[in-house]
């Protein structure tokens, strides 16, 4: 058996499922350029039938990438594979992934069907995609709940109707490291055909197994495994891309290999986080702020004497690098230009000059610009489209004194001012910006997070916000704390006040 793994990204699928984290095509492009440079084999670029934004994306996408394979989801049903073979249509090598449920679970309550009607469907779907193209993998969703008997027969009439990859997800991240990889050598035994297509993890992440479960998959004859940057993806996510390959390139005596180039996991994983506003909890493997910080005294001592003796992976592997130049406000446009091109983001000199007026109002605020900054500066200008606009701040706040805030709102072009007093500055301006915008809203989850250290540092603020039922998701990031919740606030109500 070949000892290559192929990396499947679904970033722009699974990973852009979460709510809060949808990019427009621009980014989904600066995002597919990144894992095209990163080494991935497959790009999930997006479920075409979905939505018209989904549809344009992988169109762009598949225009502006060259070597991964472009992949589009679809439902077991016709009109979705006709939309995906049309997104897909500039695409220099194409996938379809269609594919139905074949748990009970599926087949009993979602579908109100039997084993075989899903069979024929499950045929069907995969006879219907390889009209458009030759490479076509099949779903069994929710195949980690799937008695393995029945999963058998329904991969291997799949691989008879032409799938070339066989996709085995463990959709509500349930099965246990051993049971999966029984499961995936269950199948490497029991199909027929099985030699001619590749089995395919897709594991998620509810029970903190999805790493694990994949690692498993892999070791029983799985030669594809379905991950995004950062594990992000719906609920708990699912397989962290950079876990595999910094596992696969730890582990050697495991004799198998990947194409990623694990250099540029970092800044892949910094551009992911930073546009879609999705923090990396810091203690995250490889890519955390803390997974390579090393506090405690002994330890400092041991890794100072030999750096092996406390960490398995040199960051520079995965692309940090201490010595990087930092940037100050006495930088030049070029050593901007560099560091964004280190990062993997190449702007216009339009773009570029923007971003170093930018550069310079931030330098003047803080002393060091760090990688999150200036990926920050480049983010999308989230203010542009907006109706409301914060157009002045002012707060008082101490000990021992009532926090008030005065707020000045631009609404289509209109000014309203209001003030308030408040259990603390944020909760003041939050109600100074209520007393303008007198909907019923209310802020459901409030995060803010350093970027890096120091007291100049940039705040980013999350929040989400809840509005008639539904919630809605607010960023922003500035070296002012306050400044930045009430804008995370605004960005919130932007998206139900038309
Ligand atoms: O988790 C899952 O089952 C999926 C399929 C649609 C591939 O994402
Ligand atoms: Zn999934």
């Amino acid at each position: 058996m070949s000892d290559r793994l192929f990396i499947f990204d679904t970033t722009l699928r699974d990973g852009e499922q979460v709510p809060g984290c949808q990019l427009n095509t621009v980014e989904k492009i600066q995002v597919a350029k990144a894992l095209e440079e990163l080494g991935v084999d497959v790009i999930e670029a997006g479920f075409p039938i979905s939505s018209p934004g989904d549809f344009k994306s992988v169109v762009e996408i598949s225009k502006a990438v060259t070597w991964p394979t472009i992949c589009a989801l679809t439902r077991a049903v016709p009109k979705d594979i006709d939309v995906a073979a049309q997104a897909l249509q500039y695409a220099k090598h194409k996938r379809i992934h269609t594919g139905i449920g074949t748990s009970e679970y599926h087949i009993r309550y979602k579908f109100n069907s039997t084993q075989e009607e899903i069979i024929e469907r499950a045929i069907a779907c995969v006879k219907y995609a390889k009209k458009y193209v030759e490479d076509v993998e099949f779903y069994a969703e929710d195949a980690g709940r799937t008695d393995n008997v029945y999963l058998a027969k329904v991969i291997e009439a799949v691989i008879q109707a032409g799938a070339t990859v066989v996709n085995i997800p463990d959709t509500t991240g349930y099965c246990l490291p051993e049971e999966y990889g029984s499961k995936i050598r269950y199948l490497m035994e029991n199909v027929k055909g099985i030699q001619n297509a590749i089995i395919s993890t897709h594991c998620h992440n509810d029970l903190g197994m999805a790493t694990a479960n994949t690692i498993s998959g892999v070791l029983n004859g799985a030669r594809q495994v379905e991950v995004t940057i950062n594990g992000i993806g719906e609920r708990a996510g699912n397989t962290a891309l950079e876990e595999i390959a910094m596992i696969l390139r730890s582990h050697k005596e495991i004799g198998i290999t990947t194409n990623i180039n694990t250099q540029k996991i970092h800044s892949c994983s910094r551009m992911v986080s930073s546009l879609m506003n999705m923090p990396v909890q810091p203690n995250k493997a490889i890519v955390g702020r803390n997974a390579f910080a090393h506090s405690s005294g002994i330890h400092q001592d041991g890794v100072l004497k030999n750096r092996e003796s406390y960490e398995i992976i040199d960051p520079k592997d995965v692309g940090i690098d201490d010595n990087a130049i930092v940037l100050t406000a006495r930088s030049g446009r070029a050593a901007l230009k560099h560091r964004l091109h280190v990062l993997g983001v190449e702007l216009s000199q339009e773009k570029l000059n923007e971003a170093y007026e930018n550069f310079l109002k931030l330098a003047d605020k803080k002393k060091d610009i760090n990688d999150d900054d200036v990926l920050m500066l480049v983010g999308k200008d989230r203010t542009a489209m907006h109706r409301i606009k914060l157009e002045y701040l002012q707060v008082t706040s101490g000990v021992g004194v009532q926090s008030v805030a005065s707020v000045c709102l631009n609404i289509a072009g209109e000014k309203f001012e209001a003030a308030a007093s408040g259990n603390g500055p944020v909760d003041a301006a939050i109600k100074a910006v209520k007393k303008i915008i007198s909907r019923n809203m209310t802020i459901q989850e409030f995060l803010i997070q350093a970027i890096d250290k120091g007291s100049d540092d940039m705040g980013k603020v999350h929040m989400q916000v809840e509005h008639e039922g539904n919630s809605f998701y607010g960023f922003s990031a500035n070296t002012d704390i306050i400044a930045a919740s009430v804008e995370a606030f605004i960005d919130a109500i932007n998206k139900f006040v038309k």
